[in-house]
C-alpha cells in the first residue's frame, strides 16, 4: 500500500500538503483537480509539485474522465479530497454541491471498480468532516447523552447561545465521539455523509477499503486567503492584514476543535498505511476545544495587530455549531496517531505564512 497514489481535490490546501509530504516515499502520485476558481482564482496553474506528482485538469463531476484518469494511474490508494466546502454557499447552491461531492464520489467508487481486480483490494481515504454530528454531543442534568438541538432563531436573537432542550433544560457540551447518530445540519454536512454511506455500501463488493475521517476545522499556510466561504482563522488572517476590524460573532465563545494541516496530513497517511482498514469513522481534530474570540487573540498577536482589532457583535448564523470537539481516542488507539501541533505554534505558522502571501499578492 502507498505506492502508487491518487489524490482527487489534490491541488487544495490539504490535498496539495499531502501530495508534498507523500513525495518522497512513493513512486508516483496523480493529483487530479479542477483547480476551482473559488478556491485558487482566475487562471490558476497548478501549484509546483515535485518530479514524480502528475497534475490533472479534471472534475470529480465528469465521471469519464476520472475514470481514464484513474486507469491510466492505476493507483493503489486514492485519497478523495475533491469537494465543494462553503457550508452557507451549500444552501444556495444544493444541485452543484451534491453533483461534485455525492456524484463526484460516486465516481470515484466506479472508476476503482474498473481497475484491475487483481490488486485488491485498493484502499480509499475518504476526506470527511465533522460537520455530520451538527451540534454533536451534549450531557443532560441526569448525565445521559443527547444530540445537540438546532439552536432556534428566536433564542440566537435573544442572545441564547447554547442549545437549550424545548423544556428549557441547558445541557452541557462534551467531545463527541464516532458513534453518536450523525444530525447534519446543513446540505453540506448531507454530502459529506453521503459520501461515507457510498464509499461503505459499495464497499460490500470488495473492490476496495474504505477509510473514513472526520475532519474537525483544519487551518495552516495553504488555505486558501481567497474563498470566502471556508477556513475562519484564513478569514481572520486576510482580514487582519487588510487592517479590517474582525467581526466576531454571538458572544465569542462559539468552541471550535482547530487541527493543525500536518496532524491531518499525518492522520490520511496512517489511514493510508494502516495494514488494515477500519470500516468505521475515524474522528481527526486537536481534541482542544478553542473559543473564536481565544483563536482571533493569538492570530491578532502573531500578526502584529492591535489585540483590541475585533468587534463582539452578536450577530449570528442559522444553522451555525455552537460547539464542535472531538473525542479523538479511535484515532490514538486504531491509527496510533495523535495531534502534535498546538494551537499557538500552528498560528504562528498561519500568520507568517498568510503575511507573505498577502506582501507577495496582495491578498485579502
Ligand atoms: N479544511 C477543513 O477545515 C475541512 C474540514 C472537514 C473536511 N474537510 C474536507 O477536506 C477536503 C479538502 O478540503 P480543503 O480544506 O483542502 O479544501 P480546498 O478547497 O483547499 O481543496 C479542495 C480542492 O478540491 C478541488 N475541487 C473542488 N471541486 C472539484 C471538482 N469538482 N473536481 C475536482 N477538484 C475539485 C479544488 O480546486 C481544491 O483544490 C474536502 O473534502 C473537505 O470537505 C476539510
Amino acid at each position: 500500500m502507498l505506492n502508487r497514489i491518487f489524490i482527487t481535490g489534490g491541488a487544495g490546501f490539504i490535498g496539495s500538503r499531502l501530495a508534498r509530504a507523500l513525495s518522497p516515499s512513493v513512486e508516483q502520485i496523480t493529483v487530479f483537480d479542477n483547480l476551482h476558481t473559488q478556491v485558487h482564482g482566475e487562471h490558476a496553474s497548478s501549484p509546483d509539485f515535485p518530479e514524480n506528482v502528475e497534475f490533472i485538469l479534471g472534475d470529480v463531476a465528469d465521471g469519464a474522465h476520472l475514470n481514464a484518469s484513474v486507469m491510466k494511474a492505476d493507483p493503489d490508494t486514492i485519497f478523495h479530497l475533491a469537494a465543494e466546502t462553503g457550508t452557507g454557499q451549500s444552501y444556495d447552491e444544493p444541485a452543484r454541491y451534491n453533483s461534485v461531492n455525492v456524484m463526484g464520489t460516486a465516481h470515484v467508487i466506479e472508476a476503482v471498480r474498473s481497475l484491475s481486480r487483481q490488486d485488491k483490494p485498493r484502499r480509499i481515504v475518504l476526506a470527511g468532516s465533522r460537520a455530520v454530528y451538527g451540534e454533536g454531543e451534549y450531557l443532560k442534568d441526569d448525565k445521559s447523552v443527547n444530540v445537540g438541538p438546532v439552536r432556534s432563531a428566536a433564542n440566537l436573537s435573544a442572545g441564547v447561545y447554547a442549545p437549550v432542550l424545548s423544556d428549557g433544560q441547558k445541557l452541557r457540551p462534551c467531545p463527541t465521539p464516532e458513534w453518536l447518530s450523525p444530525e447534519p445540519a446543513s446540505v453540506y454536512a448531507s454530502t459529506k455523509l453521503m459520501q461515507e454511506y457510498l464509499l461503505t455500501q459499495c464497499a460490500a463488493e470488495g473492490d476496495y477499503e474504505p477509510a473514513l475521517l472526520r475532519f474537525q476545522n483544519v487551518y495552516g499556510p495553504g488555505q486558501s486567503l481567497k474563498n470566502p466561504y471556508t477556513g475562519v482563522l484564513s478569514i481572520f488572517s486576510s482580514q487582519i492584514l487588510a487592517g479590517q476590524t474582525l467581526n466576531i460573532y454571538e458572544d465569542g465563545n462559539i468552541v471550535r476543535d482547530f487541527v493543525y494541516v500536518d496532524d491531518v496530513v499525518s492522520a490520511l497517511i496512517a489511514a493510508g498505511r494502516s495494514q488494515k482498514a477500519y470500516p468505521d469513522p475515524i474522528n481527526i481534530g486537536s481534541g482542544y476545544p478553542a473559543t473564536i474570540l481565544e483563536a482571533a487573540k493569538i492570530l491578532l498577536n502573531a500578526l502584529g495587530a492591535k489585540d483590541d482589532g475585533f468587534e463582539i457583535t452578536g450577530q449570528f448564523r442559522p444553522g451555525d455549531i455552537r460547539h464542535a470537539v472531538a473525542d479523538i481516542d479511535r484515532a490514538r488507539t486504531l491509527l496510533n496517531w495523535a495531534p502534535e501541533v498546538s494551537l499557538e505554534t500552528g498560528l504562528t505558522e498561519l500568520a507568517t505564512w498568510a503575511r507573505q502571501s498577502y506582501e507577495a499578492k496582495g491578498y485579502v
